[in-house]
């Protein structure tokens, strides 16, 4: 007899135990999150009364299969202590308001949108060493590649050719996430070849981004970020439709037609029906300074764009970066600078992360929570 059929063959003698149907619960999972139930808050009205057992699961669809499959994995949990108990459960799904306010993602903190107008600019490289800077610091991390026509994070990040596990939940199929440089990330490029992303089209974009963003088992994370494509097409609004997010990094060069592009991108933010505020502003290719003359500055692009946007924005500048031979190169090589100790820039990076920090805290005092963008149907 092993040590739980000792434990249910004398609990037959006995009253059960709140806290031991608590503790029972805990190894159910939550489909969504892969975290348990208890933890996530979806046990409600827990009534222990003689042998009689009874609860409410709440749910957010009004799935049959995985209704069935919740019931059978709490009955089969609390059959292992109190095989003798009656067990009733209630299966609820929330009502439609409580979900509108409620993240799909309830176990991250903070979503960051990189965008910007004009392509090239440098989203994926910040991405990738804001992300790699964060997670230094200790913080939890996720990256999306939400570019699905050009993927390069997994070039970035040193995860060419990698596919991610899938695990099976309660009947769902659910992707875990790869991991670099500390990072947890995901990317179209992971599924299909980079040639095969470019023949997506529209509502398949869109899906592939509800998948990244409902369907991989994510961990808890302090700051989930997102790279986005260039402009404002159809992802940038799945994106809002799916999670509120909690803010966004605009990149731009210095040269006037990348802010006038970028102006554009983060107005589509600051739409009143969008309302997702500006974090700060990210100045890439600043200047050119050769390796061998690291104190020269040439100013191949202008000056003055990112400070321009920001004002704009009534935001602030997070960072300058440099154009530097390097920064190219741990981006090819999948290396990103701010894995590199002795790399200059990777203090540039880190000043970016402390600074996206900070404005994120303000944001939180400022302004309410982000909320998702609702579809109306028309
Ligand atoms: N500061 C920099 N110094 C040198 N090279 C850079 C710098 N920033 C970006 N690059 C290089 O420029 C190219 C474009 O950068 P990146 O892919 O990050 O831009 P993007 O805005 O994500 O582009 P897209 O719009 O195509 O997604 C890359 O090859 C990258 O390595
Ligand atoms: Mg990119």
């Amino acid at each position: 007899m092993d040590f739980i059929d000792t434990i249910s063959e004398l609990n037959k003698y006995m009253l059960p135990d709140n806290n031991l149907v608590v503790e029972a619960l805990r190894n159910v999972k939550d489909p969504n999150t892969g975290k348990d139930i208890i933890s996530s808050r979806m046990v409600e009205d827990l009534r222990v009364d003689a042998h009689n057992i009874s609860f409410s699961v709440l749910l957010k669809t009004n799935d049959s299969k995985l209704k069935s499959a919740l019931n059978f994995a709490c009955m089969e949990e609390i059959g292992k202590i109190y095989p003798d108990s009656e067990v009733h459960i209630h299966l609820k799904i929330k009502p439609e308001d409580a979900i509108s306010n409620d993240s799909i993602l309830p176990q991250v903190k903070n979503v960051i949108a990189i965008a910007s107008g004009k392509g090239g600019v440098g989203k994926s490289t910040i991405s990738v060493n804001l992300a790699v800077s964060l997670a230094e610091m200790g913080h939890s991390v996720g990256l999306i590649d939400a570019d699905l026509y050009g993927p390069s994070i997994p070039t970035m990040m040193g995860l060419v050719g990698e596919r991610p596990k899938i695990e099976l939940l309660y009947g769902k199929h659910k992707i875990i996430p790869l991991q670099a440089h500390g990072v947890h990330v995901i990317s179209v490029g992971f599924i299909v070849e980079p040639e095969q992303a470019v023949v997506l089209r529209g509502p398949r974009l869109g899906g592939l981004l509800r998948q990244f963003l409902q369907d991989c088992l994510w961990p808890d994370l302090d700051f989930l970020i997102i790279d986005l494509p260039p402009g404002t097409g159809d992802i940038q609004l799945t994106l809002v439709q799916t999670v509120p997010v909690t803010g966004a990094i605009i990149v731009t060069t210095p040269q006037e037609v990348s802010v006038i592009d970028a102006v554009k991108a983060m107005n589509m933010f600051l739409l009143p029906n969008i309302n997702v505020p500006i974090l700060g502003v990210v100045e890439n290719m600043s200047w050119f300074t050769p390796e061998e003359l690291p104190e020269n500055k040439y100013y191949i692009f202008g000056k003055g764009g990112g400070k321009k946007l920001a004002s704009i924005a009534n935001s602030t500048i997070l960072g300058q970066i440099p154009i530097v031979q390097s920064v190219r190169e741990g981006g090819d090589s999948g290396n990103p600078v701010s894995t590199q100790k002795e790399n200059s820039l990777k203090s540039i990076f880190n000043e970016i992360a402390s600074n996206t920090i900070k404005q994120l805290n303000l944001r939180h005092e400022l302004y309410a929570p982000t909320r998702i963008v609702k579809v109306e149907n028309s």
